[in-house]
């Protein structure tokens, strides 16, 4: 539960309001400034909400400064430990691990709804070759809403139980199938004897011609990837979900909304950036020019898959990320020369001042992508991958902001534009400029 603890003062033009200081179940202190605009006519200005908490939250806890990272109380490294990701899909979403029951109960409503309407199957042919299969998720979600029953705040629990175990389950098959499209193979469709990453390895793996063998330690490792990607908080796609959602928007059109979201190569796109990233350096041979050039103020060049808005330490899922790798390229002999070069960047970025002074570590995406490789995944499929594995933590914030009965998501702005002008004489030579 969160206090209010205490209070700030604001002193403006005279006046002087008291603003409630509310404090979290960790201790996170925010001010609450909901009503500092009805008294004094202010409004807050944080580009890119850098210093805003949007919502209050009981899913995700992260300490950026510590490397802590929690689903609903539970440490990141715990779960990889311990469970499997379907059990942490439950958590995030209905607030507990599953007990043996309820396990088998999600697991098979998962199951009954992971079939994709056949009617959808045909819009496959219309992409046209080539097309990213990130375009291609968002685009089937948002399709989804017209072929399945609407959900949204009025919808009754018991179908937004379903609804939601459906956009999860879907979204894998949506995936694999896009797959097989682009490589001119016939669908797989999934299986009710094959656990939740089996199933998509097997959709995505399984030919007529060539039987897939399921390797436990493939699916062990992707249930690894799964559950470190499935929720963050308040990240640009989640505050998408949220943002979206809170105009009462059906599901998927929601969900969807967060996939595009997460396509951008500042966020879940970050995976396949960085692989290139590391080809181009690989083949340029040259690590330090590099480096420089990230560090140069006037090249927008950046060092994909480093620093991150909240950790300011090491990010533990890059952490869990990078012991996998080596485990998992030692165990299947795979000699991979781009994790070799990672090593090196990482090592030589650590001991570098612009590096260390701006808190910049490797961050999730920096090994991922090392690891779907190795599996067999192809490049452009790497953010397809983030997206399935945070289908649960979109889920999540959508049910958790639904029941919240949050506000419609309308930020305020600080105008700068040119003041009133008239039509003919509206040609105003001075360039608007910022009264300060
Ligand atoms: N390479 C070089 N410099 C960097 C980098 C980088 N990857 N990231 C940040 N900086 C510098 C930045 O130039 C700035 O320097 P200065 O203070 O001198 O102006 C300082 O560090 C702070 O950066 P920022 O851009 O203000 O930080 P942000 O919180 O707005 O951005 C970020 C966070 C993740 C977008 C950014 O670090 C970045 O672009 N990283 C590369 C893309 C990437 O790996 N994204 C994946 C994020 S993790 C997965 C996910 O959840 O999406």
């Amino acid at each position: 539960m969160m206090t209010k603890k205490s209070e700030a003062t604001l002193k403006f033009e005279g006046k002087e309001i008291t603003l409630p200081v509310i404090i979290g179940t960790e201790g996170d202190k925010g001010l609450d400034i909901s009503q500092m605009r009805k008294e004094t006519g202010l409004v807050t200005i944080d580009p890119g909400f850098v210093n805003t908490a949007s919502c209050f939250s009981q899913i995700t806890y992260i300490d950026g400064e510590k490397g802590i990272l929690r689903y609903r109380g539970i440490p990141i490294n715990e779960l990889v430990e311990k469970v499997a990701f379907v059990d942490v899909a439950y958590l995030l979403v209905h607030g507990t691990l599953p007990t043996e029951k309820e396990r088998m109960d999600f697991s098979s409503l998962l199951n009954r709804n992971s079939l994709l309407h056949e009617d959808m199957r045909h819009f496959f042919d219309s992409f046209p070759q080539g097309a990213h299969p990130m375009h291609i998720l968002s685009t089937m979600v948002n399709a989804m809403a017209a072929f399945y029953p609407s959900v949204d705040v009025s919808t009754t629990a018991r179908d937004i139980e379903r609804s939601c175990a459906r956009v999860i389950s879907i979204v894998r098959t949506i995936a694999a199938f896009a797959y097989k499209k682009s490589i001119g193979e016939p669908i797989v469709y999934p299986r009710h004897d094959l656990s939740y990453c089996a199933n998509f390895l097997n959709m995505m793996f399984d030919s007529p011609v060539r039987p897939y063998h399921i390797s436990p330690e493939a699916v062990r490792l992707l249930n690894v990837l799964f559950i470190v990607h499935a929720d963050h908080e308040q990240n640009c796609s989640t505050t998408a979900v949220r943002a979206i959602g809170s105009a009462q928007v059906n599901l998927y059109a929601t969900i969807a909304a967060g996939i595009s979201a997460l396509s951008g190569p500042l966020h879940g796109g970050a995976n396949q950036a960085v692989i290139e990233q590391l080809r181009m350096i690989y083949n340029d041979g040259d690590i330090d020019k590099f480096i420089r050039k990230a560090k140069d103020k006037n090249d927008p060049f950046r060092l994909m898959g480093f620093g991150h808005r909240v950790y300011k330490a090491y990010d533990p899922r890059a952490e869990i990320v990078r012991n996998e790798c080596e485990k998992y390229l030692t165990a299947t002999g795979i000699n991979d020369p781009l994790l070799d070069l990672a090593r090196k960047i990482e090592d030589t970025v650590r001991k570098d001042s612009y590096f260390i002074d701006r808190h910049l570590y490797p961050n999730v995406d920096f090994y991922t992508g090392i690891l779907y490789r190795a599996m067999g995944i192809p490049e452009n499929m790497f953010t397809v991958m983030f997206a399935l594995a945070r289908l649960p933590g979109w889920v999540a914030h959508w049910r958790e902001m639904i029941s919240d009965s949050t506000k419609i998501v309308r930020p305020r702005q600080i105008y700068v534009g040119r003041t009133q002008q008239e039509v003919g004489n509206e040609l105003d030579s001075r360039s608007p400029a910022l009264l300060i």
